[in-house]
């Protein structure tokens, strides 16, 4: 009566589609012991990896209030659980931290009681968790770290979300220079009101992307690359970003943004090579500014 569970990382809004495109990395990655005991109630009884900065009140903490949400329900009152959190990333850094945890918890509760619920039927609680961690119920990391892949949520209300395809050769590097960005924040600075001109490039951009991903071609990819609505304004949070952004070019990127809220930074690539190579100089580069950092990359 025990279950374990990794959840992975996930990169929103694949810079151009803030809120409705996010795709999973195969690492890194949080995970999820569950198991059920005698005693009634949800408790945490070990956080691993957090530095002491996650909640472990079962009604605040994402993973513990997912779980009990579940079991509410499905009407399955006196459950006893016991939830360990082994916290594999960092919090904070844009790559989906508590969208995995959440993830990593209700996979985990379902297949505890025998997977009665679909991966789609799950999401809903997900965006809950999602509220909880950040104040707001988006999509875009807790779908692809669901469903793997790249997601697209083409709709909040009603929720609906689509797998993409995923051309064979695409990666991405990711750097996460430690620096304090929150979602919550990161969401508040952003204006509400957009420029019409704007909008047309940015759904161009989207569209071309989605595009280019069915039909693979990696040009078409590297010219939809670009954020109009939302970079100028959050990539002044992030130290070296223009440097960054320059050296990510020049090594071959097809590609380079904020991912999610940041301040982690990703450089898409055609090639793990590629996306190696951009991680490496990246993290030189943020290291001659005295600026620590953790470096990935993955395929998608
Ligand atoms: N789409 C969200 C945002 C992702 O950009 O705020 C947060 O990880």
């Amino acid at each position: 009566d025990s279950v374990h569970v990794f959840a992975p990382a996930t990169s929103a809004n694949f810079i151009c589609g803030y809120d409705v495109l996010g795709l999973a990395l195969n690492e890194p990655g949080d995970e999820v012991y569950l198991k059920r005991v005698d005693k009634p109630g949800i408790r945490i009884t070990k956080i691993i990896g957090d530095q002491g900065l996650l909640p472990t009140h079962p009604d605040k903490n994402t993973v513990s209030a997912c779980v009990k949400m579940i079991l509410d329900f499905l009407g399955k009152k006196n459950y006893g659980i016991e939830i360990e959190l082994h916290k594999k990333m960092p919090i904070g850094s844009g790559l989906g931290s508590s969208a995995a945890s959440t993830i990593a918890g209700l996979f985990a509760i379902n297949r505890l009681l025998g997977e009665p619920m679909s991966k789609k039927e799950l999401l809903p609680f997900a965006l809950k968790g999602e509220e909880l961690a950040c104040g707001h119920g988006h999509a875009d990391n807790v779908a692809p770290s669901l469903m793997g892949g790249i997601t697209l949520i083409r709709s909040y209300h009603p929720l609906e979300v689509i797998n993409l395809p995923v051309p064979p050769e695409l990666c991405c590097s990711i750097i996460f220079p430690h620096v304090e960005v929150q979602t919550r924040a990161a969401r508040q600075i952003l204006k509400n009101k957009i420029e019409l001109t704007d909008a047309v490039s940015q759904w161009g951009n989207i569209a071309g992307l989605i595009t280019g991903l069915f039909t693979e071609d990696y040009n078409l990819l590297s010219r939809s690359l670009q954020d109009k609505l939302i970079e100028p304004t959050r990539s002044i949070l992030i130290p070296e970003f223009e440097a960054m952004r320059k050296i990510a070019m020049e090594c071959g990127a097809l590609g380079f943004g904020i991912s999610g809220s940041g301040p982690s930074v990703v450089a898409f690539t055609k090639g793990i090579d590629t996306a190696k190579t951009i991680t490496i100089k990246l993290t030189e580069l943020l290291k001659d500014h005295e600026i620590e950092s953790n470096g990935y990359f993955s395929f998608i």
